[in-house]
């Protein structure tokens, strides 16, 4: 048992326990600390970047070199901000979660999932969809070799693959199979027409212009 001089609760000769004057003094510091960081965040806040939303904000995107002027929640993504907003339905939404790629665009010469990218995010650069591909009524070589072979069935899988299939002949516009079967594996067709469409690839390949 400690001595009863050691005792924590024993008052001091100035009329204050040590434990009490320990819970004083933790309060008063952790006070000081919380008045500090908010200090600090409210200064970083201020000079930080600026927030937007969540209600709708200004939002414009160039589409297939046309600029297309939004009003959207910085929360909307790409594939709702132009099917639904912008009429662009080329742009199919299958699994909605980066999964299946018929949401497929081309951003800055790079493939991207439309249903997981904010629309917000990509403004400034160019973004290509399906719908930019024809010249007039001449399909673009890829979307012909697509017919041409027969590499569809349920079309919504199809705008995705042609996207994608873009972007790679514009990469490597000889592309080898093995180079296509890496460029396409981001998409995902159910049904199974996948040699059909390997098939398309192989044929717009060194036809498909950049
Ligand atoms: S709808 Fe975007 S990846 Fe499937
Ligand atoms: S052709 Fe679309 S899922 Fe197979």
């Amino acid at each position: 048992m400690a001595p009863k001089d050691d005792h924590p609760d024993k008052p001091e000769s100035f009329g204050v326990s040590r434990r009490d004057f320990l819970k004083t003094a933790g309060v008063g510091s952790l006070a000081a600390t919380v008045a500090g960081v908010a200090e600090e965040v409210g200064a970083q806040t201020t000079a930080g970047p600026k927030t937007m939303g969540p209600g709708e904000v200004p939002v414009t995107l160039m589409v297939n070199g046309k600029r297309v002027d939004l009003r959207i929640e910085p929360r909307v993504t790409l594939l709702d901000a132009l099917r639904t907003r912008a009429d662009m339905t080329g742009l199919k939404r299958v699994c909605d979660r980066g999964s299946c790629g018929a949401c497929t665009v081309i951003i800055d010469g790079r493939t991207a999932y439309s249903c997981s990218t904010l629309a917000i995010d990509v403004q400034g650069k160019p973004i290509r969809t399906v719908e930019g591909l024809a010249t007039g009524n001449t399909l673009h070589p890829v979307q012909q070799a697509f017919c041409d072979v027969d590499a569809l069935m349920c079309g919504f899988c199809t705008p995705g693959f042609v996207m994608a299939t873009v972007a790679l002949l514009e990469k490597y516009p000889n592309a080898t199979v093995e180079q296509a079967r890496k460029g396409l594996d981001g998409n995902i067709c159910r049904c199974g027409t996948f040699v059909r469409i390997m098939e398309a690839a192989m044929k717009a390949k060194g036809v498909a212009r950049a």
